[in-house]
Formats: C-alpha cells, structure tokens, sequence
C-alpha cells in the first residue's frame, strides 16, 4: 500500500472555490466583495474546509470578470481594499483555513501599464512584455484563433503592429520568453507570498510558452487554431521550474495549475513528485468531457462509461507518483447537476455526485453552490449574457447552426449558469444582496434552493457536503487508499473500492432513474462492512448486493 505516499497538507486539505462577484454583497452595492467573504467565513469553516480559493480579486476592467488582471497588486475596487483583503486572509488563518489565490499571468489586461505602455513608446522595455507582430502581406501574423473565438490577433493601428491574445481581446499574452517578464511574475507571486497566502491556482500556465516563430496552424477550427503550438510549449518546464525553484520553493505553499487537453502521460511530466516537480497538482478536463467533445459546446449525450475511463485512468496512472485534483463545477463549467445528475432527482443526485469524486484520491475543491446543489439558469435573451466567451461562442454556434440551437447551447454550455448569486435565504435577491437589484440575475428557483433553508435540514445537499468532507478528514483511506474500478461495464454504475493497509472502502454510484440490481465485487462482504455514507434511509442488503434506487450512493467501509 502506501508507504510510497508522502503525507501533505495539500493532500489533506479540501478547498471552496469562492467567485468573488457572485458570493456576497457586503456593501449592499450588488455586487460581490470581501465585507461579504468576511461574514461568510464561518459558514464556509461550517462546510469543513481548509482553505478557500479566490477567483481573480485584483484591479480589473472585469472584461473576463478578473481574469483580464490590470494590477496585480491591488484589489478591485468594487470588491474592497488590500485591508480588506488581509482582514479576510487573517480571518481565515484564524479559523484553520488557508487562502489559494489566482495567478494569471499567461496574460494581462489591456488596460494594465505594461500593455498601455507597450504601445505609447514601442522601444520601451515594455513592448517585449507582450506579443506585437507585423502582419504578414496585409494578413494576421498567423492564423490562430482565440479560445473565446475570433482571430488570436489583434492590430494597433498606431504601431502597424498586431498583439497576441489567446483569449479576449482585452487580454493580451504575456511573453515568458522575455527575462523581464519572469522576473516581474516571480516578485507578484513574492507579493502575495509574503502577505500570507498559501498558494496559487494558475490560470491556463500550460499555455505560458509559445513555439518559437508563431507558426501558424495546418487546421482550423473556429475555436483554438493554433493550440499544437502552446499547449505545452517548448520552455514551459523550464519556466515553472524557475518559478518553482526561485521563489515556491522558499514557502510552505502549493500551487494547482489549470492545464487544458491535458493527458496522465503529460501531467505525470509537470507533477511527479521528485526534483523536477513543476507543480503540486493540475486541474485537468478530461473528466468535463463526458457529456461533449472537449469542452461543453461541442454537446454529445452524457456518456457513464466515458466518464468513468477518464476517472480510472487518472487515479491509477497518478497513484503514489502525483497527486490528483479532483472537482466537477467551477466559474467556468455549467452546473454539474443539469450535465452529469437529474433534474427529477436533484438532491439524490447531487449527493451522488459529491459522493462519486470526493471519495477519490486526490484534493477535493468545491465551487460555491455546488454545495446546495444549485442548478443552470437559462436566460431567453442573449443580450441578458454577460460571459464573454458564452457571447463568443454564440455567434458561431449561430452561423453554424442556427438561431434555435445556438440558444439551446448557450442554455447548456454558458458559463454564466455557474455564475448567478449564491442563494443564502428566500428572502429579497435570496439574501445576496440589500441592493434593489444585483448585479446579474438571482436564479428564480432560490425561493426552494438556498442555504438558510438547508442549515438545519439533516438531509439537505448542504449537510451530506458537510458529513461527506467530514468522513475524508476522518478517513485516511479516502485520501490516501489505491484504487480499484469494478462494474466497468455498466452504463449506469460507477463502483470503485479504495484500500489502505487492511482497511477497504467501496463506493457505489448510480447514475441511473431506474432502479439497478447490484452485486458486491469479490472481497467484499457487505454484511461486515459499515455504511458510512448514503443518500437514501433504509439501506438493506439481500445476498451480498442490493437495488441501488434512482441516483443511489452507498459507501461502505471494512476495517
Ligand atoms: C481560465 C479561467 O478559469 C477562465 O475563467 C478565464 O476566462 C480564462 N482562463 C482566461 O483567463
């Protein structure tokens, strides 16, 4: 067993994810902030957490809704001050809970000073920070495409010049290939390390390196063309390792680094623990591709038996060389219970769902909602969006497909859905704001899902998420267990069991609105385990099995 396992806080620990815009208002302006964070933390400490995750807080045009960065060293002023900040840093150190910040750093906004002044004196130190190119015969330096849709390039008609920007308009690519650059990530992580922080959640780092030359790509897709030559660009492991090396290594921290089209093989190479460790752990999207090709607007039908393959890979391919990051919602994904769970059984298969990839080997992270199992919420107009990548997305899906289908996609695939104020109470604007109106929709079903109606409800979403966490904290099996996948052939159960020393754990999951026969795998004998978790009363056992009811979880445990 797992000897080979080197014990970690960062292994232990379990992290909410907090989107800072829609958590809650402090200020009653109607818009997310820190005086709100700082109310909240004993909830969030209630869930059983140790540490929270910050999308991007810093000053922001909010293009991208702070991941479009104009100083990373201040806080965005409709979220509060750098006081505020660290009142809320020493608020959760206070109460055992660490703080993730997020680094990004693979671009800037347009309106950060680098950028600005990359074009006010193009011979400045500044012009190298970013990307600029001439066009090539009056056409685009090359023919990538932003990940949010139109053309990678954008021209400046001052400079004759074009920039790079893998994402909005308003966020031109940082160049990691210039000294200057790494020094200046390197003194913004130093900034926020000194301050406190216990790590970073880098944004798309995978994406930091570019091919020498730009060259364009032989494929086209409306969306990412050009990817092959960023994905893992040729200096990246150089690059996180001077990060690592330079600065990371001096504090006890830990980094998660967002890694789209990201394989075992090629994850094994960024975080097998050893010297050459480039990051703790990476959120990969192999897992999100269940219910799509790639990511959630090329939509095919939810697919179990992809799901489970990608999950099975990950555990055992990973297991005592890296460490997994284990989530299924964050600001960028649709709600998990509209995609991979039942609306007809929304709070069994939300418990499902919790239970299926906290039980896993890895660091769970939990996105705010998530917990009271808040759902999509599809807006009729387009124009009531305000994603800029759902806007994006749109107008292809609209040339390509039609009016009709397109909104039935964004319905499905915006990320706006995740993005809707936290439901705390039935009352006005569900508790999020005293402001007469927040700053985006409240979802209309807030009256019957919220956390005020949850707290003292022993079966709600709500507490399952907290006895669930509880059981890992408790458990060390459930962190540090191997894994083992049975019933892979089932299309509707997910069953896997976990071992440490001669303790057992077997996890069984249905994804199904019918009732499935279910038999124990060998070695496991249910009439001595011990039912530690379930989303159902009256958990009986007929010949060593059971009929796991619609969106059943049981997890039983064999000391
Ligand atoms: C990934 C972030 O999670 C997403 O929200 C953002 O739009 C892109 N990176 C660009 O920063």
């Amino acid at each position: 067993m797992a000897e080979e396992i080197k014990r970690s806080w960062y292994k232990e620990m379990s992290v909410y994810q907090v989107w800072p815009r829609s958590f809650a208002d402090g200020n009653g302006d109607g818009i997310g902030d820190l005086k709100g964070v700082l109310e909240k933390l004993d909830y969030i400490k209630s869930l059983g957490v140790d540490a929270i995750w910050f999308s991007p807080l810093y000053k922001s045009p909010q293009k991208d809704f702070g991941y479009d960065i104009a100083d990373y060293r201040d806080i965005q002023p409709e979220y509060g001050t750098l006081d505020d900040f660290k009142a809320v840093l020493k608020g959760a150190h206070d109460r055992g809970m660490r703080v993730i910040m997020d680094l990004v750093v693979n671009h800037t906004s347009d309106q950060h000073e680098w950028f600005k002044k990359s074009i006010e004196d193009p011979t400045s130190p500044y012009h190298d920070y970013y990307f600029w190119r001439k066009g090539k015969g009056g056409r685009r330096p090359n023919n990538w495409m932003s990940t949010f849709a139109g053309p990678a390039w954008e021209y400046n008609e001052k400079l004759d010049e074009y920039y790079l920007h893998l994402f909005a308009v308003e966020q031109p690519d940082l160049n990691h290939d210039n000294p200057r650059v790494r020094e200046e990530v390197k003194d913004i992580m130093r900034f926020w390390l000194d301050m406190g922080v216990d790590g970073f959640r880098e944004d798309v780092i995978t994406f930091i390196s570019k091919k020498e030359g730009l060259p364009s790509s032989p494929y086209y897709f409306p969306i990412g063309t050009g990817i092959e030559n960023y994905m893992h660009g040729p200096h990246l492991d150089e690059y996180l390792l001077e990060y690592r090396h330079e600065v990371l290594d001096k504090y006890d921290c830990m980094t998660v680094g967002e890694a789209p089209m990201m394989t075992t093989k090629k994850a094994l190479h960024h975080i097998a623990e050893g010297p050459d460790q480039q990051l703790n752990m990476m959120f990969h999207f192999e897992h999100m591709g269940a219910d799509c090709l790639f990511y959630s607007w090329l939509k095919t039908k939810f697919n179990l038996k992809k799901l489970k393959k990608v999950y099975t890979r990950w555990q055992k391919d990973l297991y005592g060389k890296a460490w997994n990051a284990l989530y299924i919602e964050n600001h960028d994904q649709p709600r998990i219970i509209n995609r991979y769970g039942s609306l007809k059984y929304r709070v069994e298969s939300a418990k499902m769902l919790a239970t299926m990839y906290i039980c896993q080997s890895g660091t769970p992270f939990i996105y705010q909602g998530q917990e009271i199992g808040m759902l999509n919420m599809p807006l009729d107009d387009i124009n009531d969006y305000v994603d800029v990548s759902t806007l994006n997305n749109y107008k292809v899906a609209k040339a390509l497909l039609g009016e009709k289908k397109a909104m039935e996609l964004v319905h499905y695939a915006s990320r706006d859905n995740a993005r809707t104020p936290v439901q705390w109470s039935n009352e006005k604007n569900a508790g999020f704001t005293t402001a007469d109106k927040p700053w985006f929709f409240v979802n209309p079903n807030y009256t019957e899902i919220n956390v005020a109606s949850q707290e003292n409800d022993p079966d709600s979403i709500l507490n399952y998420y907290r006895r669930l966490l509880k059981f890992r904290k408790e458990n060390d099996i459930v962190i540090y267990g191997s894994y083992e996948e049975y019933c892979k052939n089932s299309d509707e159960l997910f069953v896997y069991g976990r071992f440490l020393d001669d303790k057992k754990m077997l996890v069984v999951n249905s994804f199904s609105e019918n009732n499935v026969a279910f038999k124990a795998p060998e070695g496991f004998d249910l009439d001595k385990g011990k039912l530690m978790l379930s989303n159902y009363n009256n958990c009986g056992i007929v010949n060593n099995g059971f009929a796991l009811r619609p969106y059943e979880t049981r997890v039983y445990l064999f000391d």
